[in-house]
């Protein structure tokens, strides 16, 4: 995509994820009219764009995805040409609890945006794009070796896993059969600021702090591979300005962790940061029940992102980590914010309090 003047969607900008590419997109691009459309789930936190609010190519709409008639109006209202899809429900666990919470938002929620574009571009695709920002979860679990390809088969084990690779089937659909320009993201698992707090990171950095168990499923042995929040949002600039169209790209850290080295890390930074007797924090560790089909291990190999476009992760990850302890520790009031009301009944639910 060019880099004249864009009216731009996305959605899901309140969350995590989305709200850093709100964030670098309204800050690099002073000439594009960017509209964050969001319905503003538990998941979804103004506060996590305080800082552009006020900016004038920046404007939010509420608005659910899955409601046709006012993503509708929106189009209307602003002329989009472009759309970076982030908005989903996006927890594993939830969607273990409320499967049909997924199918409605990610695979109904994605088709209507999908068929409102078909309709407001058709005739005229040239400079439109539909970016879809998808997981590499849908390619299920790999064993102790090798690595994701955008070539590897889709195996999804999750209702969460499955119902992304469904709308990502979708995407891809809608390119085949109408022409629809897309382009699609695989990404893994992400860090940072932001970070709602029912995820591995900022769960155990929470409870560490208020010296809380530290539920660590099964044995702790499952992998994962972890990506700086930034960097994402950083791979999803490049791809949406000079991704081929219909072309699918995977992004990854280059950096596999099993949870139990993951969460004592943590624990030996927060010890050092709370001023606390090294090994205090480990002592919080509690291993418990499983969580069901759980995925041993994801690994993203990013090598066609890195040779196409020059993508390439820029922070390590114990440097990632300590950014990433610091800003809870120093947004307390956030913290506080988002785990008040919704997050304690979900908490006892998940946890069997
Ligand atoms: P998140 O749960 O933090 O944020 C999701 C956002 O979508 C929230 O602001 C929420 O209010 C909004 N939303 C949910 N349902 C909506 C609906 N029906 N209509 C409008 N808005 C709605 O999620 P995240 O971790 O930031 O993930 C963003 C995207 O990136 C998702 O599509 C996810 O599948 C994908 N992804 C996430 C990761 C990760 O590690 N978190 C990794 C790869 C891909
Ligand atoms: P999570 O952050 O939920 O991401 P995903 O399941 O999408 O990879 O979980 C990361 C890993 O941490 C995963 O293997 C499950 C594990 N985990 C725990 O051991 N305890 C927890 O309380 C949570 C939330 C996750």
């Amino acid at each position: 995509m060019s880099t004249d003047k864009r009216r731009m969607m996305i959605t899901g900008g309140a969350g995590f994820i989305g709200s850093h590419v709100v964030r670098l997109f309204v800050n690099k691009y002073p000439g594009y009219n960017i509209v964050n459309v969001d319905a503003l789930t538990y998941a979804g936190n103004l506060e996590n764009l305080r800082d552009v609010e006020a900016s004038p190519n920046y404007t939010f709409e509420r608005a659910d995805i899955t409601d046709a008639a006012a993503i509708s109006r929106l189009f209307e209202k602003y002329h989009f040409d472009s759309v970076i899809h982030l908005a989903a429900e996006s927890h594993v666990d939830r969607s273990i609890l409320d499967p049909l919470a997924f199918v409605k938002t990610n695979v109904m929620g994605t088709c209507i945006l999908l068929n409102i574009c078909r309709q407001q571009w058709s005739g005229d695709p040239a400079h439109k794009l539909f970016y879809h920002v998808s997981t590499d979860e849908v390619y299920g679990s790999l064993g102790s070796t090798g690595y994701f390809t955008e070539e590897t088969a889709y195996d999804p084990r999750s209702p969460y896993s499955a119902s992304k690779a469904s709308s990502d089937h979708f995407v891809m659909a809608y390119y085949h059969t109408y022409g629809l320009p897309v382009v699609l993201s695989n990404c893994s698992n992400n860090y940072g600021s932001h970070h709602f707090p029912e995820k591995l990171i900022p769960l155990m950095i929470n409870n560490i702090k208020n010296n809380r168990p530290l539920p660590v499923y099964g044995k702790g042995e499952n992998v994962r591979d972890w990506l700086y929040v930034d960097d994402h949002a950083r791979a999803i600039d490049t791809i949406f300005h000079k991704g081929r169209m219909g072309e699918k790209y995977n992004i990854g850290g280059f950096n596999e962790w099993k949870n139990i080295d993951i969460v004592n890390l943590l624990c030996r930074i927060m010890d050092r940061k709370l001023e606390r007797i090294p090994g205090t924090s480990a002592r919080l560790i509690t291993y418990v029940k499983d969580r069901p089909g759980h995925d041993l291990r994801y690994a993203i190999d990013a090598g066609k992102l890195n040779k196409e476009l020059g993508w390439k992760p820029s922070l390590q990850f114990e440097e990632g980590l300590e950014k990433t302890v610091d800003w809870y520790l120093e947004n307390e009031a956030w913290i506080k914010q988002v785990t008040s009301g919704e997050y304690q009944h979900y908490y006892d639910k998940q946890y069997q309090k």
